[in-house]
């Protein structure tokens, strides 16, 4: 079996982006992989640090990605910080990593729009350690939202620069897309993120989430009830296409496309099946909470497990690189 790899920062709650656009996946590809996931709390440090509230958001997102299906037996899912390899693993593709890849990268451009006055080392770095996480276990398969491909890229690259100067180590992986990578924001107008505030939390009080429904944007056409609108230019609609059954599906794109159906009751139906899917999540979250020893003692036998696995890549580098210890020369 091949291993696929992926990844997910601690910086809050999961949304039905993160959830339709990757983790759904993940659940489904665990069965086919040998499967690591990472909360990765270096990576969080980059944007801002909160030191009083990271380790219940790590704990958090551990639970959250295991209400959501991830097997504790099939998936080590484990906290980057709780591995020491990764970086050493990055300082070392630092060196092979030239910076006019890094400046180009589109996140970075954005990140650092968005935080002026923080534009840290870190910013430009954050790819190389995601490089590092995903070869320190030679991951192939590296299943992704689309914000992440231009980083799943420049890994291969780096893989490539590595493999060429000191001989072939590392695979060549590969980004695996979902069929709906980019969720957008209730706004309809940006991708769905916790950063833009446009988001459903899965964990989210019920009715939160409908009152952030009844006024999200709907099909720009449809300014009265009347009004007969387009179903693939409402967001809404996008949703729905996410979780409604097929027939039912049929319906609300003849009831949209006809008036016959009013943007408040098609969000309501929206309302149903988006609760049909997220109460066995939410029941499982709430269930898991409440036993934190065992999803504490859980993750750290998987650190340790990883830290083995971590532990053979680094040698097996050094080695490569000409980093012996004296005495075996
Ligand atoms: P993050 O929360 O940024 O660490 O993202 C975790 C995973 O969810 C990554 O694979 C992202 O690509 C994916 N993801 C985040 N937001 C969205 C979105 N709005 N649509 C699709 N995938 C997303
Ligand atoms: N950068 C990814 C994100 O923001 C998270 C991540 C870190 C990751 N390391 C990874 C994803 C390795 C895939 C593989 O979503």
């Amino acid at each position: 079996m091949k291993v696929l790899f992926t990844g997910i920062q601690p910086t809050g709650d999961l949304h039905i982006g993160n959830y339709f656009g990757a983790v759904r996946n993940w659940v489904r590809l665990q069965h086919e992989y040998i499967s690591y996931i990472c909360v990765v709390d270096l990576h969080a440090l980059v944007i801002f640090n909160d030191p009083k509230t990271m380790p219940q958001r790590i704990f958090d997102m551990a639970v959250g990605l295991y209400a959501c299906g991830i097997d504790m037996e099939k998936t080590t899912l484990f906290v980057q910080s709780e591995v020491p390899g990764h970086a050493d693993l990055t300082w070392i593709f630092n060196t092979v990593t030239p910076l006019g890849e890094l400046e180009r990268m589109t996140q970075f451009k954005d990140k650092a729009q968005q935080h002026r006055k923080n534009v840290n080392a870190g910013l430009l770095d954050y790819p190389v350690l995601q490089a590092a996480d995903i070869l320190l276990y030679k991951g192939e398969v590296v299943p992704v939202g689309e914000d992440q491909v231009q980083h799943i890229e420049l890994t291969r690259e780096i893989a490539r620069y590595f493999n060429k100067r000191y001989g072939s180590t590392f695979p060549e992986c590969e980004a695996l897309l979902t069929e709906t990578p980019r969720i957008m924001g209730l706004d309809g107008d940006q991708k769905m993120s916790k950063s833009k505030g446009n988001t459903i939390g899965l964990i989210e009080d019920k009715e939160e989430i409908w009152k952030k429904l009844s006024v999200a944007k709907t099909d720009p056409a449809r300014i009265r009830r009347n009004d007969p609108g387009t179903p693939e230019k409402c967001n809404i609609y996008s949703y729905h296409k996410l979780i409604t059954p097929e027939t039912e599906l049929a319906e609300i794109h003849q009831g949209c496309s006809t008036a016959a159906i009013g943007c408040i009751d098609c969000k309501k139906i929206l309302f149903k099946n988006l609760m049909a899917e997220l109460d066995p999540i939410r029941n499982k979250y709430h269930a898991l909470t409440a036993k934190p020893k065992e999803v504490h003692e859980l993750l750290a036998e998987n650190a340790k497990k990883c830290t083995l696995q971590a532990k053979k890549t680094i040698l097996e580098v050094k080695e490569k690189m000409g980093l012996k210890p004296v005495w075996k020369i």
